[in-house]
């Protein structure tokens, strides 16, 4: 019988320091597909002499124990148990005083499918050690506030043999490394293979030369070049922007084809997920360009926020990852466009963390218990704690920030850090009292603003009042009011601007504000650049949108009116009531609006999704009809595309980005026009121009565009096959290539489609690209995923059982496909509760995918 996993939450308040000290890591490996032998010195000192305790380490069942010395001998079976996954040395069999302990353990890479601690991809060795994978490669305190140097040693025949650190030897077979900063066993790495580099070089400011590598598989070399570009630019950009300096002689990067997650920051030798790394204009659109630049930058900035200031236990996760990830958007907002990398941001924020923040697995950005950590990757603690960032850089300053952020680097590098330790620093460097504003991290939940005007004529006063309030989620009944910066800018009547930008500070339930000496009343301008993320909810009837939309000199909410307009569009006509006229009238006026950055026509022009729409819907207390819903979507495009067909087809022409294809962000925002115009054009002209472009275009990004149309209009059999015969042997193309065919086709076929895919000898869906690909691509197709007959969950449970085999951490992350499935109607949340029930019920579940449909199902009971 196969043993269920033990049931162990683990709770933010039974931290514990660990009861021994660490300084210093010596591992040697013996690389073998089926056998890798591990040897580790660990030098550990008990924290106090007087009372010393048990030695318990972590290390998974399949890591096999062969020897086990402390200072050379060997101790006492007697005083050393076992369990799943811990080692225990009993205080008996322990000196008082530092030692030594060895140990000796074997391991097989090659039947690792999970891809968590050393496993082979592709015939190469490599590592994934966050967030407990290095307990699967030999026993250790896997904790990151335990931190210590490393010195690794490496024999194997493969030629490239990598770690953390610097280079301390390499000969035939042998590879020596050493890290000098201590850290935590999540961020150990290892890499061997038959690896080649393009390789650069960067001086920091300081005059450090350090040596840059980007490790590709042969052949793959002539697309790793925007990865090294990306790379310089993000050494130079930290150092100018947040004073900090690269640490070592090297820094390597590694592409890998099997990895569970984007990329990993691991010092000195970050390993990507090879979608990340490898780009050129015939595999790669414009958006994978400016995601590989973003992700290269995140790694690298993590090298400083994450690994020289690390956390001090796994619920502070959201310290290092939303900090990060607030660095890597200011950092694409500079290279490229702030205002659409803003607006960008938030429509995923929506998409992802609202939606999340809406259902049964909502919340905080700091959680207090969880089952298995690797659940809380989420967009909660990675976007939203960006945005609480950005909260506390609005409400102290941009000085107030730029102190606080030279306060922390002092004060706690070389440290395993809390969020209260951040916040300490932004009271003592601004003075400010934060224990309001620490909600956001306590508090799951979206707040809800209202905000009513109110206009007194005699005495030429603007009255604006806001309430908030934040539904209650899974285990926070009450949540109290926060702190919410609120921007605000008024415009008068003739669309210039009264009084620009104010931050408003609201902490109250309820909450007045007045505007004095104005002439005639304005109109406001809310929530400018998303100052907060909250749901706002204004009463505003269509042509104010539309004047908005047209004038107002903030680009997010000028964006957001547009957004606004479209949305109450679609939830009335998705319920059978009329309506659209303003939205097709006004979006007609900004397409044609040439002095607007087209990138940003574009989001305007691009309709909100499916499952934005049910999300408007649910917020509203509104069942959606996921096949109404789809069609009023249709019905809206197809309008807007009859009443603008000559301007969008002029624009399509116009945009045509002539000569060598590049990435810049230039070229790249006229193709997002010009694909946007195709979007619409394609509702009405029956597929013609997206044929056209597809035969005709020389990159990847317009190829792909007019692959999707012609997937719409059920044209795409010839595209599909030429794509294949030219790509066949390329992953990442045929990773595109299965996507699409899913996630755009007709929502009754995408079920099917999406069987025929999984039956094709190419479906290799142990890879997680692959899979994600499929079953992703499903359930980015709202209608098709939710077909009434239930086929998309029975079709979803049915391979999430079959990959929680093989890749835990896979599974439980796709499951999310069902987290909003109690807001459907009763057909639905039947079916798609017994496609969970099913799961949880299966045979050797594991913790992953377990936590995940219990949370889930406890929400629908
Ligand atoms: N720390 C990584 C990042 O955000 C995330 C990551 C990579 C990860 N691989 C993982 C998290 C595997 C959990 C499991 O940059
Ligand atoms: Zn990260």
């Amino acid at each position: 019988m196969t043993r269920q996993p033990q049931q162990t939450t683990q709770f933010l308040a039974d931290y514990r320091p660990f009861p021994f000290l660490l300084s210093e890591t010596r591992l040697d490996f013996e690389l073998g597909p089926h056998a890798t032998l591990v040897r580790a010195d660990l030098s550990l000192t008990p924290r106090d002499v007087s009372k010393v305790e048990d030695l318990v380490l972590d290390g998974g069942k399949e890591v096999a124990l062969r020897s086990l010395r402390i200072d050379g001998t060997e101790p006492d079976p007697v005083h050393v148990s076992r369990d799943d996954e811990t080692l225990r040395i009993a205080a008996a069999a322990l000196p008082r005083t530092a030692f030594t302990l060895s140990t000796e353990v074997s391991i097989d890479p090659a039947a690792n499918t999970a891809f968590e601690g050393l496993y082979m991809s592709g015939g190469m060795y490599c590592t994934q050690c966050e967030a407990e994978g290095f307990r699967h490669i030999t026993f250790y305190p896997d904790r990151p506030d335990v931190m210590a140097t490393f010195r690794v040693s490496i024999r194997s025949d493969m030629p490239v043999l990598l770690s953390n650190g610097n280079p301390v030897e390499n000969r035939d077979g042998m590879a020596e490394w050493h890290d000098p900063w201590p850290k935590p066993s999540y961020l150990f790495a290892l890499v061997a293979g038959k690896l080649v580099a393009v390789s650069d070089r960067f001086t920091t400011r300081s005059g450090r030369e350090v040596a840059l590598n980007v490790w590709v598989r042969p052949g793959d070399q002539d697309r790793a070049g925007f990865a090294m570009e990306s790379l310089i630019k993000s050494m130079r950009w930290d150092e100018q922007v947040y004073g900090r300096e690269y640490d070592l002689d090297v820094f390597n990067i590694v592409a890998v084809d099997d990895f569970n997650m984007g990329a990993m920051e691991n010092k000195g030798l970050n390993i990507f997920n090879s979608k990340l790394v490898l780009a050129s204009p015939e595999t790669a659109t414009d958006a994978d360009y400016e995601r590989i630049e973003a992700v290269i930058a995140h790694e690298y900035f993590h090298n400083w926020t994450g690994n020289r200031i690390t956390c001090r236990d796994w619920f502070q996760l959201c310290l290092k990852e939303g900090l990060t990830v607030f660095r890597d958007q200011q950092f694409t907002s500079d290279m490229r466009s702030a205002p659409v990398k803003r607006i960008e941001d938030v429509r995923a924020l929506r998409a992802r963390q609202f939606r999340e923040d809406q259902g049964p697995l909502a919340h905080p950005p700091r959680p207090d218990h969880y089952e298995e950590i690797n659940n809380f990757y989420t967009a909660t603690v990675y976007e939203k704690g960006a945005e609480v960032i950005g909260m506390l850089k609005r409400l102290v300053g941009d000085d107030g920030y730029a102190r606080a952020l030279d306060l922390y680097f002092d004060r706690h590098d070389g440290q395993a850090a809390t969020i209260e330790d951040w916040l300490k620093v932004f009271e003592d460097a601004t003075g400010r009292d934060l224990a309001q504003f620490k909600h956001w991290y306590t508090d799951a939940g979206t707040p809800r603003l209202t905000m009513a005007e109110d206009w007194d004529a005699d005495a030429n006063r603007l009255t604006l009042t806001f309430t908030q309030d934040t539904p209650p989620t899974p285990g926070q009944a009450d949540k109290p009011a926060r702190v919410i910066p609120i921007a605000v800018g008024l415009i008068g009547r003739n669309g210039d601007e009264v009084l620009p930008t104010r931050m408003l500070e609201m902490t109250e339930a309820r909450q007045s504000f007045d505007f004095d000496g104005l002439g005639a009343r304005p109109v406001v301008s809310a929530l400018r650049g998303f100052s907060a993320p909250v749901m706002l909810d204004r009463p505003l009837d269509d042509a104010t949108r539309a004047f908005l939309l047209a004038h107002d000199t903030d680009p997010f909410a000028r964006w957001e009116a547009g957004r606004d307009l479209a949305l109450s569009a679609l939830t009335a006509l998705s319920q059978g009531r009329e309506a659209g006229a303003d939205f097709v009238d006004a979006i007609g006026r900004l397409a044609g609006d040439d002095s607007a950055d087209p990138a940003f026509r574009a989001l305007c022009l691009t309709l909100p999704g499916d499952e934005d729409v049910a999300t408007r819907l649910t917020a509203q207390g509104v069942t959606p009809d996921p096949d109404a819903i789809h069609a009023a979507r249709e019905g809206l495009a197809r309008r807007v595309a009859e009443a603008h067909g000559d301007l969008l087809a002029a624009i399509h022409d116009r945009m045509r980005v002539d000569g060598p294809y590049s990435p810049d962000a230039a070229a790249a925002r006229r193709r997002s026009l010009r694909i946007a115009a195709l979007g619409l054009l394609n509702r009405i002209d029956g597929g013609d121009r997206a044929r056209v472009l597809f035969g005709s275009a020389g990159n990847m990004t317009e190829r792909m565009a007019a692959l999707i149309c012609l997937i719409r209009r059920g044209r795409a059999a010839s595209a599909l096959s030429a794509l294949e015969d030219e790509f066949g042997d390329n992953r990442l193309v045929m990773d595109k290539w299965f996507s699409v065919q899913v996630m755009a086709a007709p929502p009754a076929e995408a079920v099917a489609t999406a069987r025929s895919l999984s039956e094709r000898q190419d479906f290799d869906w142990k890879n997680p690209n692959r899979f994600r690909a499929l079953l992703g691509g499903l359930a980015g197709n709202h209608a098709g995923f939710h077909a009434a007959d239930g086929s998309g969950y029975d079709f979803t449970a049915d391979w999430l059982m079959r990959m929680d085999r093989a890749n835990p951490q896979i599974a439980a992350r796709m499951s999310t496909a069902f987290e909003t499935w109690p807001r459907y109607d009763a057909t639905r949340r039947a079916r798609a509760l017994a496609a969970l029930q099913r799961i949880a019920a299966m045979e050797g579940i594991s913790r992953n995918l377990r936590e995940m449909v219990s949370r889930m199902i406890a929400a629908g009971a």
